[in-house]
């Protein structure tokens, strides 16, 4: 069983105001103007007044990409524009997002039961570099005007390949699963390839996550959570006893379930998702 460290959301709530207002980047636009300071804090300026914020650190993105590709782009789609994840390159809370800072607790914590998944073991370097490459997509975006969702179509219907999809499956998720099993009436369930795809993707739960409490004094109680947030934390224990804490008190870990779900996240090529949704439609 894989458990992981949680951190606060407390940083996830929230939405700092990172644009200068308008009034004061019209007032420092002309000031500049006057002084004829150089092109580059020009630049900048200009950028402030038009809302974009300090340009994106092309170095890092560059390094993000990949990062990227492997880790986020099953769910955000390639160029970070919507899957079955949310468009990126259009959420306010990226668009606020500054070095990475917002994106930093999303990244590192999930939102597990919303269907995204934690990376604890992406660095905050890591983040921030991509971070910077989804922010380098919102300015390509931003320049070509390209604000339709591409993937919207391939929501319906999927061209995978259901022979290629079944050997996938034998190679990645018979340890887990069987199609005469488990998921033998899989494709009944969700019968639109858009669900199955998320479904298998990052298939969450909304139950009460299990999570294991480790006091100062070194004991250890596992149990549902009946109430977890930045001030206290409250679980029942399999006896049915609940248990409550302060969270200064102790060390909070949640239970990862879908630990193997995450490992094979940057193994999917595109064609390997199409291919296992189209296997397991099939299922029925
Ligand atoms: C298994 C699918 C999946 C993967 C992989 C995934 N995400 Fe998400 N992500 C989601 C979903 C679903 C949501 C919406 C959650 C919600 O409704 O609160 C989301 C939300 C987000 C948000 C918040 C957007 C907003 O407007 O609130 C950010 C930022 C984000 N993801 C970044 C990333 C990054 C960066 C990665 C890669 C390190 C990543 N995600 C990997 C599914 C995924
Ligand atoms: C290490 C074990 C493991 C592996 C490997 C694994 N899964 Fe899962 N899978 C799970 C667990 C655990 C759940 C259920 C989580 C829960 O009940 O909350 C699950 C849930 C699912 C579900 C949702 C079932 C439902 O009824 O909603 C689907 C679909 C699924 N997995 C497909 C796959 C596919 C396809 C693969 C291979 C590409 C795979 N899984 C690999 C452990 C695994």
């Amino acid at each position: 069983m894989q458990w992981c460290s949680l951190i606060r959301p407390s940083t996830v709530r929230g939405c700092p105001v990172r644009r200068s207002n308008l009034k004061n980047s019209v007032g420092l636009l002309l000031f500049c103007l006057v002084l004829n300071v150089s092109a580059q804090e020009r630049e900048r300026d200009l950028r402030n007044f038009l809302g974009l914020g300090a340009p994106p650190d092309e170095a890092a993105a560059k390094l993000g990409e990949p990062l990227y590709k492997q880790n986020c782009a099953a769910c955000h789609g390639e160029n970070a524009r919507g899957a079955q994840g949310p468009n990126l390159v259009r959420s306010p809370l990226v668009l606020h997002d500054e070095k990475g800072k917002e994106i930093l607790p999303i990244v590192q914590n999930g939102r597990p039961a919303e269907g995204m998944p934690a990376f604890p073991k992406l660095s905050r370097e890591e983040v921030y570099n991509i971070a910077e490459y989804i922010h380098l997509e919102i300015e390509k975006a931003a320049n070509r005007g390209l604000y339709n969702n591409i993937y919207a179509q391939r929501r319906k219907q999927t061209s995978g390949n259901a022979t290629k999809g079944k050997a996938f499956f034998a190679g990645h998720c018979v340890s887990c699963h069987s199609a005469e099993g488990d998921l033998n009436k899989i494709g009944a369930k969700y019968p639109e390839a858009a669900t199955m795809q998320a479904r298998f993707i990052w298939p969450a739960s909304h139950a009460s996550p299990t999570v294991r409490v480790t006091t100062k004094s070194g004991a250890k109680v596992e149990g549902t959570v009946l109430q977890l947030d930045d001030f206290e934390v409250k679980v029942r224990d399999a006896q049915g006893a609940s248990h409550e804490w302060s969270r200064d008190d102790v060390a909070v870990e949640v239970e990862d379930k879908l630990d193997g779900h995450r490992a094979l996240l940057p193994k999917y090529t595109d064609d390997d998702l199409h291919n296992v949704t189209a296997y397991l439609l099939e299922l029925k």
